[in-house]
């Protein structure tokens, strides 16, 4: 399946997409400051991930889809992903909203327009009724793009480790 959004594609993962993932997404210090530290990703856990995200699909129906820009579909190059998945956060089982972009493409709105049609699809054909999405507290464009499709600052929390702001939408 497909969703989509004015200028991206969101799908779910081929095995072989790990490649591009982790060359222009999770090796890059730039897009893991926030996430990591700035360490890159191994090769192993960005196989992981996809990996993951292949089974959530299967088993769930949804997963943190794989982005593309319709623009660029020819050379099917990733620009990034953003979706939903299961998580849980200080022993509370929830699903989780969230995005990572190649760093080339920040700034132009489309983690928000990804975010938006993740969301709605998620609400809607999935049936969810809360969602929640977090980051630790500097991640400033992120909590952005929390704020602006909807999400609303629900608590601060510990996720491995890390001191992290939980934000809520739906049944809050
Ligand atoms: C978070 C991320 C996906 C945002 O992508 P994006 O496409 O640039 O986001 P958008 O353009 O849709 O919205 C970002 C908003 O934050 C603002 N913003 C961006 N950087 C900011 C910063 N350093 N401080 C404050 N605001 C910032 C933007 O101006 C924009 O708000 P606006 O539309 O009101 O101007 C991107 O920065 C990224 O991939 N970061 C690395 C991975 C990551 O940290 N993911 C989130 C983990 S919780």
């Amino acid at each position: 399946m497909t969703l989509e959004s004015e200028r991206l594609l969101l799908t779910p993962w081929e095995q072989e997409d790990w490649q591009p993932f982790h060359a222009h997404l999770a090796s890059d210090p730039r897009v893991m400051r926030y996430i990591t530290g700035g360490v890159p990703w191994t090769e192993e856990q960005a196989r992981e991930f996809v990996t993951r995200q292949q089974r959530h699909y299967l088993s769930l129906g949804y997963c943190m889809w794989k982005l593309t820009l319709k623009a660029e579909k020819a050379e099917c190059s990733l620009a990034g992903f953003c979706g939903i998945q299961p998580i849980v956060i200080e022993g509370e089982q929830s699903v989780e909203i969230g995005w990572w972009l190649a760093e080339r493409l920040w700034g132009q709105g489309l983690a928000t327009e990804a975010a938006r049609a993740a969301l709605a699809d998620a609400y809607g054909r999935c049936a969810l009724e809360r969602i929640i999405a977090f980051a630790v507290p500097e991640n400033l464009a992120s909590r952005n793009v929390m704020e602006k499709i909807g999400l609303t600052y629900l608590r601060d929390a510990v996720y491995r480790g890390s001191q992290v702001v939980v934000y809520a939408g739906g049944s809050v």
